[in-house]
């Protein structure tokens, strides 16, 4: 990462974020964060997060929200431990992207860690973090971060809580 750490900072999105001009490639991604991520804050949709750079330039963004998963959706090894609940508390990771001009410094794991980090230091209860990959290539990045994709939904995976605790021990 070429900015240290202490340099950079995650920040609840607001008024003052301009984000026009931001670009990760993918087009979904970008037209969210600047038009709908607001929207979805103020009505409790999604909480979105910035990572703010010395000079001011939002380099990535992420967005956090509950979820549920329903339980024959787990791998049968997961189930097999887990009470017969219909539905399993979840956290889930909706979009995260990078800014096509910081890709591949980091800061998109970083992101990722302070995502995780938010969501297993949340009081409220859940058994796992969640993110829907938009393609392999996104699949890979996540896998390469210890998540496990759902046995009947590749580009869905999910990491256990108690797995990301031992993250942060
Ligand atoms: C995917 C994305 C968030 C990665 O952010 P980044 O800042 O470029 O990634 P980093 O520099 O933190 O890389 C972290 C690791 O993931 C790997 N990686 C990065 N992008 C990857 C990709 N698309 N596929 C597979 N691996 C990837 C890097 O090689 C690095 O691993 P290494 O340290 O072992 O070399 C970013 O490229 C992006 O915003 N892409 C467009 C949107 C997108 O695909 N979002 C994914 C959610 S659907």
């Amino acid at each position: 990462m070429e900015e240290a750490k202490d340099e950079l900072r995650v920040e609840v999105l607001g008024a003052q974020h301009e984000r026009s001009g931001f670009e990760s490639g993918v087009e979904t991604l970008d037209r969210y964060f600047r038009t709908q991520a607001g929207q979805d804050a103020r009505k409790k949709m999604a909480a979105p997060f910035n990572l703010v750079l010395q000079d001011g330039s939002i380099a990535g963004f992420y967005t956090l929200s509950s979820t549920a998963i329903k339980l024959p959706e787990l791998p049968e090894t997961v189930v097999r431990k887990l009470p017969r609940y219909p539905l399993i508390p979840a956290t889930l990771l909706g979009r995260l992207a990078v800014d096509r001009r910081y890709q591949g410094k980091g800061y998109g794991r970083f992101l990722l860690a302070d995502a995780l980090y938010r969501a297993v230091h949340s009081e409220i209860a859940s058994f796992a973090v969640i993110v829907d990959a938009k393609d392999e290539s996104a699949k890979r990045f996540y896998e390469r971060e210890s998540f496990l994709p759902f046995p009947d939904q590749p580009l869905k995976l999910f990491r256990p809580m108690s797995d990301i605790e031992a993250l942060f021990k």
